[in-house]
């Protein structure tokens, strides 16, 4: 049953390329009124923010301006090692949770129930609890293994979502190609936002003027 309404949403970095999808999540999900934001990040996740943004994320002393976050008031930082955090647990009722980006590490384990840290542990209770989960994978290109995992997640109702941006809204920018992906996540995690125009909507106020 997903009976939980997300005023709580879970967002975990993995080590995967593509750390600005996550970024741009986290900031969208923050400017959500009532919403408590749960974040988490891993090792590698902390590994390629510097490398593609020059970012030093503490992991044992977060600091939310270390991700370019000036207000973070509803942000709820968990480090990744610490299985008895909140969302651990079953019984802390976080109504979504994405993964953005999500190593193909991280969906392997995910696949096969092996989990070892908060992130694949709050994973794996979003699927025995049947609550939504998104994950966004890059890598390229995928093995039958990749392919075989995602599959395998993607069956048991878990919202594989690849980084591949659209190009019919005729984007102009990387923000645009990157707010493409960030739109579609917030989407699935039911967070109302104001990214970019919806095909049809778009075209529906085009034709007005
Ligand atoms: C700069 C950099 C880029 C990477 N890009 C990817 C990627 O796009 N996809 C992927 O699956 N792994 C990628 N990796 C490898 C993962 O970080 C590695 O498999 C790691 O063990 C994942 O750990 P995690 O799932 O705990 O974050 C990258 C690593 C680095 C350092």
């Amino acid at each position: 049953m997903t009976d939980v309404a997300p005023r709580r949403v879970l967002l975990a970095m993995t080590g995967a390329s593509g750390a600005v999808y996550g970024l741009r999540v986290l900031e969208e999900l923050l400017k959500v009124e009532r919403l408590e934001v749960h974040f988490t990040l891993s090792e590698s996740a902390a590994k390629v923010l510097r490398v593609e943004h020059d970012m030093k994320v503490n992991l044992e002393r977060f600091d939310p301006r270390a991700l370019g976050l000036k207000k973070a008031a509803r942000l709820v930082y968990h480090h990744h090692a610490n299985v008895a955090a909140a969302p651990a647990s079953g019984s802390f009722r976080i109504g979504a949770m994405a993964i953005v980006p999500c190593s193909m590490a991280c969906a392997g384990k995910l696949a096969h129930g092996v989990g070892g840290d908060l992130i694949e542990r709050a994973a794996e209770v979003m699927l025995k609890e049947k609550r939504p989960l998104v994950l966004v994978p890059r890598e390229t290109p995928l093995s039958a293994i990749h392919l075989e995992n995602l599959a395998k997640l993607a069956m048991l109702g878990v919202t594989v979502m690849p980084a591949a941006p659209g190009f019919y809204g005729k984007p102009q920018t990387i923000a645009d190609l990157v707010d493409f992906v960030v739109a579609r996540v917030l989407d699935h995690l039911s967070v109302e936002h104001g990214l970019g125009p919806r095909w049809g909507e778009g075209q529906k106020a085009k034709r007005k003027t």
